[in-house]
């Protein structure tokens, strides 16, 4: 095998993915429903991955082990059954580094599996092309296949069993809109649910993930027609919508779960206000207390300064649409 490094960038969904399907083996990790992303400038996983004396994995420089270090070893062994080697996979050292911003609270599974995917593909010596990569890093986790492209990406739910259709492509570059995604963090918690054990809870538990799924495919179709047309208050409304199904769908699981803290509602109602003020952001957020906040490139700045002055924030982030990830072989 040989060494390798990749860079790949986070993504933020604007219409989410909550929910596997349905008797799916857990392995193939596959969603639901599909969603629609952008990924992110600056914020990134760089990882490598090479030859090691025994399987080992560096977090931003601290060894990682437990749960955290066997994830990443089970990708290794799925990457390396997926390139067709004959024999056990040999033992790998993998790095890696989130440049995501301190205390983020963003989730680093997208572009840390995606990263891990490519650097991975790479130092196996397998080249299937990036759609199947993505289809690779999906059973890492489901938002890393978005992250296997720059712009705005799409993950479809696909329909085979064995999830070779379920893979993301990419549907606007990101040269496509001059739009700012801002990242206000909000207080945080104690430690909140994962997204796997949530969505599954919510599976068992939400009357309202019936709904949910029946009606996100018709989000698709029209955040995809917004998104071509760069119609922001369309896009807005989809996004926002998306955002609050999810969110409704969460809370009523038994038992409830709830990510938003006080401060996460008062920005959002601070970004309504706004909006009623000409400055035109829209809000959505994930699994966390934080709120991204979807706007023109115009008046990013302004709102991030009104933004900053609600009661709990921390700090705002300006990020805008990121590129495509990155591979190089090292030795
Ligand atoms: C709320 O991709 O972290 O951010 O596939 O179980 O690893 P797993 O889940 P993950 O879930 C992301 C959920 C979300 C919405 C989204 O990114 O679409």
């Amino acid at each position: 095998m040989k060494s390798a490094r990749a860079v790949a960038h986070t993504n933020i969904a604007l219409v989410k993915y909550w929910g596997k399907r349905d008797a799916s083996p857990a392995d193939l990790n596959l969603p639901a429903v599909g969603s629609l992303s952008l990924t992110l400038d600056h914020l990134r996983s760089v990882t490598t991955v090479g030859p090691g004396e025994q399987d080992s994995f560096h977090l931003n420089q601290e060894p990682a082990s437990g749960e955290v270090a066997a994830k990443v070893m089970r990708h290794l062994d799925r990457m390396w059954q997926a390139a067709g080697h004959a024999g056990a996979r040999p033992t790998c050292a993998v790095t890696s580094h989130n440049h995501l911003p301190t205390a983020a609270g963003l989730a680093s599974s997208a572009s840390g599996f995606a990263a891990l995917t490519l650097a991975a593909a790479a130092a196996f010596e397998y080249e299937p092309g990036r759609p199947a990569l993505s289809a690779l890093a999906r059973r890492g986790s489901g938002s890393a296949a978005r992250s296997l492209w720059g712009g705005f990406v799409r993950l479809d739910r696909g329909v085979q069993p064995d999830g070779s259709d379920c893979r993301a492509y990419p549907l606007q570059p990101q040269s496509h809109w001059d739009v700012r995604l801002l990242i206000v963090h909000t207080e945080r918690g104690p430690k909140s649910l994962g997204s796997t054990a949530g969505m599954q809870r919510s599976r068992d538990t939400s009357p309202y993930y019936g709904p949910w799924v029946d009606t996100s495919e018709a989000d698709l179709a029209a955040a995809e027609a917004a998104l071509a047309a760069r119609d922001l208050p369309v896009l807005g409304d989809i996004l926002e919508h998306s955002c609050f199904k999810m969110h409704a769908c969460m809370m009523a699981s038994r038992p409830p779960i709830v990510y938003w803290r006080g401060a996460t509602l008062d920005v959002i109602h601070a970004v309504w206000r706004l909006r009623g003020d000409g400055l035109q952001g829209f809000v959505t957020s994930d699994a966390g207390p934080h709120v991204k906040v979807l706007c023109l490139t115009a008046h990013a700045d302004d709102l991030a300064l009104r933004l900053r002055d609600v009661p709990g924030v921390h700090a705002v982030d300006i990020v805008g649409p990121g590129p495509d990830p990155s591979v190089e072989v090292l030795a």
